[in-house]
């Protein structure tokens, strides 16, 4: 499908992009996203990349395809609004001690935070803390920090189709688990550590070294290299 989009005031041309996201990306404009990868299924978990759209209101822009015509406004004061709330809303389930945490400086919650200015937030913070996985020999799990997004769980079972990652329970009780919920060292885990490279928040982090793992990994059948590039922050 082929249109024009409208974007910011901007006449834009899209062709083959699956949606807004991309158009609006290719264009230069900064989304912020959470969820999305684009070589993995779009699930639309976070809605951080809301936009505003003529006659449709606020909508994902990564779940929702281009269609021509269409008037969308990336960055408007309501765009703004909601994206602070979900940042918020993020923050209060998540670990904040981000000067002891490896992913601090890389963490793209820590950094959209700072881009939308959130200083305080609205909602009560979790207390419970849940035990970290500390038991692979590749990565930790600090389910303290999990932010829900799934990124893991597709690009485990898409790329290297394997599958360790699952969801469990629904609404607020929903975890990301090793699957059959067992702990990382006793599952099907290659220790590829694409899901460390996908986790946006450090909820996954590195236990070795590359080469600590490497000399460690004795059955070279279980060695799986994936491709798959970073997801880009924006474009
Ligand atoms: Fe997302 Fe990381 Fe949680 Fe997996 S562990 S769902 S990648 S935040
Ligand atoms: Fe679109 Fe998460 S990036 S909903």
């Amino acid at each position: 499908m082929s249109g024009k989009i409208t974007i910011n005031g901007q006449i834009l041309e899209f062709t083959d992009e699956k949606n807004i996201l991309e158009v609006a990306r290719k264009a230069g404009f900064d989304i912020p996203t959470l969820c999305y990868h684009p070589e993995l299924t779009v699930v639309g978990a976070c809605r951080l990349c809301v936009v505003e759209i003529e006659r449709m209101g606020i909508q994902a822009s990564c779940s929702t395809a281009p269609a021509d015509g269409m008037v969308v406004f990336t960055h408007s004061e309501r765009v703004n609004k909601v994206r602070k709330m979900v940042l918020e809303l993020l923050l209060a389930n998540h670990d904040r001690e981000c000067t002891t945490c490896d992913a601090s400086g890389s963490c793209k919650l820590q950094t959209y935070s700072n881009d939308y200015n959130i200083k305080r937030l609205r909602y009560p913070s979790r207390t419970e803390q849940v035990p970290l996985d500390t038991s692979s020999l590749s990565v930790v799990r600090d389910p303290n920090k999990c932010i829900l997004c799934g990124l893991c769980v597709r690009v485990c079972k898409e790329k290297q189709g394997i599958g360790v990652w699952d969801f469990k329970n629904r609404g607020s009780r929903t975890q990301i688990i090793a699957a059959m919920d067992q702990s990382l060292a006793d599952s099907a885990c290659i220790n590829c550590g694409q899901c460390i490279a996908v986790c946006p928040c450090g909820a996954l982090s590195s236990n070795s070294s590359i080469a600590e793992v490497w000399a460690a990994i004795r059955d070279p059948k279980k060695t799986v290299v994936c491709q798959i590039a970073p997801a880009p922050r924006a474009a």
